[in-house]
C-alpha cells in the first residue's frame, strides 16, 4: 500500500556503498519523473544522472560532505530550465502537434498566449516558475524510489553555482535544483533511521470549509 511505503521512506542519511539499485529500478524511477505533471505540459527541467565517479566526489565537496552523494549507487541531479525561450515554448508545442497527428486553433492560440505572457517576463520568474515544476517530478521520484523500496534523500544542502559549474549546466540552459542519491540504507551507521517520523498532525495540515 502506498502509505506504507510512504512509512518507510526517510531522508536516508547512511547508505550501503556495496549496495546497487538494479537498472530497472533506476529506470522506473526516472520514468515516473518523466511521466509527472508540469504546467502547461512544457516540462521544463531534466534530470541529470552523474555517473562518473570524478564528478560525484567533488559535487560531495560542494554538497556540505554529505555522503550519500558518493555512498549511493546512482545520483540524480534536477535541473530546471533558466528560462523559457520562444525555441523552448516551440518545441514542446511541436512535439504534441508531432506526436498526435493533429493541430488545431485553440492549442495554436495557448500555444501564442503562452509566448506572450512568458517569454517577455523576466528570466529569475520564468526559473521559478520552471524550478516548481521540477519539485513535482521530485516529489513523484520520491514516491516511485519508495514504491520500488529504494532509498531516496532529496537534498537541497548545495552550492548550485558549483554544481552547475561541475556539470556545465548554465551552458545548457540549465540551474541544478535538488540532488537525490538513490541506494539502499546502511541501517547500522544511520542516525535517523529508527527515529520516529514526525509530521504536524492532520488537523493542522488539512482544514476543512
Ligand atoms: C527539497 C528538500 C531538500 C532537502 N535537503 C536535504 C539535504 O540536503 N540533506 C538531507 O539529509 N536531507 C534533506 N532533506 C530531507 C528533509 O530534511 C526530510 O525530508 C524531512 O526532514 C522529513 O523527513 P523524512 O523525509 O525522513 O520523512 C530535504 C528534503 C527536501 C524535500
Amino acid at each position: 500500500m502506498l502509505l506504507e511505503k510512504l512509512n518507510w521512506r526517510y531522508a536516508t542519511k547512511k547508505m550501503d556503498p556495496e549496495k546497487k539499485v538494479p537498472q530497472e529500478k533506476v529506470d522506473a524511477i526516472l520514468e515516473a519523473a518523466r511521466l509527472a505533471p508540469t504546467s502547461s505540459g512544457l516540462q521544463p527541467y531534466e534530470i541529470i544522472v552523474v555517473s562518473d565517479p570524478d564528478k560525484r566526489a567533488r559535487i560531495r565537496d560542494v554538497a556540505w560532505d554529505q555522503a550519500q552523494v558518493t555512498e549511493g549507487s546512482h545520483l540524480l541531479v534536477f535541473a530546471a530550465w533558466d528560462n523559457y525561450t520562444e525555441d523552448r515554448i516551440n518545441m514542446m508545442f511541436d512535439l504534441v502537434n508531432e506526436e498526435r497527428g493533429v493541430t488545431n486553433e485553440g492549442w495554436e492560440a495557448y500555444r501564442q498566449k503562452l509566448l506572450g505572457a512568458y517569454v517577455p517576463r523576466d528570466a529569475d520568474v520564468n526559473y521559478e516558475h520552471a524550478a516548481r515544476q521540477a519539485y513535482i517530478g521530485l516529489g513523484i521520484a520520491l514516491t516511485a524510489a519508495a514504491f520500488e523500496n529504494v532509498d531516496a534523500t532529496p537534498m537541497e544542502g548545495f552550492d548550485a553555482d558549483k554544481v552547475d559549474e561541475i556539470l556545465g549546466l548554465r551552458a545548457r540552459g540549465l540551474r541544478s535544483l535538488t540532488l537525490v542519491p538513490l541506494g539502499y540504507r546502511e541501517t547500522e551507521g544511520d542516525w535517523l533511521v529508527k527515529l520516529k517520523k514526525v509530521r504536524r498532525p492532520k488537523e493542522d495540515f488539512v482544514s476543512v470549509v
